[in-house]
């Protein structure tokens, strides 16, 4: 299906609906990056071979067009956030399955409020049962290391959220890296270049939790002060505007489907066949070595063990007994860098925006 660019841009309360999901910066964890070695060897190579597109075969600008800087070869564009807008592209097409990814800069300097997602979402078809997956750049302070998070739902659970949390081991203003989401029907990664961070293995007790219907990528930059505690301590400063990121090589694999009718194009089950057998749907032992030590190391927060949240974990959670040792009842680590006090963050969804407001958790 082609979407209408225009009905994406027009008017300002659906441009505030496109923050689909706001998180503000609430506590500051200084962790070195640390050169893991582990994760580095692990790496096989498993997007070498990815074909990639250019902006214009895959994508329309979404929001803010002037702020949304294509390269003159095709290959990359750069989204801004200036005093007056952010910015964002969407994937022209809804797919039924898929590997979403792009290599992204991040913008450098102070980011403080500034927030980069990355992410695929069916919120403008199905507003009361939308399905998403999330990465979410939150900004930084004073230098110190991006943090960021990913999040998973489906048919509309936006006040079941799934949010994990966590530092990166490299500084990912300086080079591009490439992030991937990559979703079939039996499970979804969440991939920092070859390492994957996260799975959900698809469970039947999930239900429509699991998302299950067409979904587009869509690419964004944009000002999360306003969602800011603590009396706007975390407010964008944009004396360091513009905030630049850069996204290119950009990958979509998957099938283009219409997403009312969900009638797939002839070649679909060609192409999910070839999604689920490609290298980076298969976890390795290497790098399911990587990805627990990513986890062990860089995971600060988990909706798995945040057991005021859910006394019962969600069903696809994978309790690791020597990993919930490190975290408190809040999911949050027990030790993380000497600051011992909490900051209130507030999360926010455009589906279920007052439910969110009256549930703002402490995470
Ligand atoms: C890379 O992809 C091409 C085309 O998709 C394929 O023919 C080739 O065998 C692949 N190479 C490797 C090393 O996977
Ligand atoms: C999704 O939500 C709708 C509305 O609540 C419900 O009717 C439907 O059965 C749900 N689908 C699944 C797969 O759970």
């Amino acid at each position: 299906m082609k979407k209408n660019p225009c009905c994406c841009c027009c008017n300002t309360k659906q441009m505030n609906s496109f923050s689909l999901s706001r998180i503000l910066m609430e506590k500051k964890i200084i962790l070195p990056f640390l050169f893991l070695s582990v994760l580095v060897c692990a790496a096989d190579a498993s997007f070498n071979n990815v074909s990639t597109i250019s902006f214009d075969e895959g994508y329309v600008p979404l929001f803010g067009d002037f702020n949304l800087h294509r390269a003159s070869d095709g290959n990359s564009v750069r989204l801004l956030l200036d005093r007056y807008t952010g910015s964002g592209f969407i994937s022209s097409s809804l797919y039924n399955h898929g590997l979403f990814s792009a290599k992204i800069k991040l913008p450098s300097d102070y980011t403080a409020g500034v927030v980069v997602a990355f992410y695929t979402s069916n919120g403008d078809v199905f507003e009361k049962t939308h399905d998403e997956l999330d990465f979410e750049f939150l900004g930084n302070i004073d230098g110190k290391p991006w943090r960021f998070q990913t999040n998973v739902y489906g048919n509309g659970s936006t006040n079941r959220g799934r949010e994990e949390r966590y530092n990166l081991w490299f500084d990912p203003t300086r080079d591009f890296h490439r992030y991937s989401i990559l979703w079939t029907s039996k499970h979804i990664i969440f991939y920092v270049d070859d390492v994957p961070i996260r799975e959900v293995v698809r469970n039947e007790e999930m239900g429509g939790d699991y998302p299950a219907k067409p979904m587009a990528l869509y690419a964004t930059i944009w000002d999360a002060s306003t969602w800011a505690t603590s009396g706007g301590k975390y407010k964008v400063d944009y004396k360091y505007a513009p905030f630049v990121s850069e996204f290119k090589d950009l990958v979509l694999h998957g099938c283009a489907v219409d997403p009312i009718q969900q009638v797939s194009a002839p070649g679909c089950s060609e192409k999910e066949a070839d999604l689920e057998s490609a290298n980076y749907a298969v976890i390795t032992p290497e790098s399911r070595t990587a990805m627990s030590n990513f986890r062990q190391k860089y995971m600060y927060y988990s909706y798995c063990y945040d057991t005021l949240r859910y006394s019962v974990p969600p069903p696809e959670c994978v309790i690791v007994p020597e990993e919930k040792r490190r975290f408190k009842d809040t999911g949050r680590l027990k030790f993380s860098g000497g600051h011992t006090h909490h900051r209130r963050s507030k999360r926010r969804s455009r589906v279920s925006k007052i439910a969110a407001q009256n549930q703002a958790e402490e995470i």
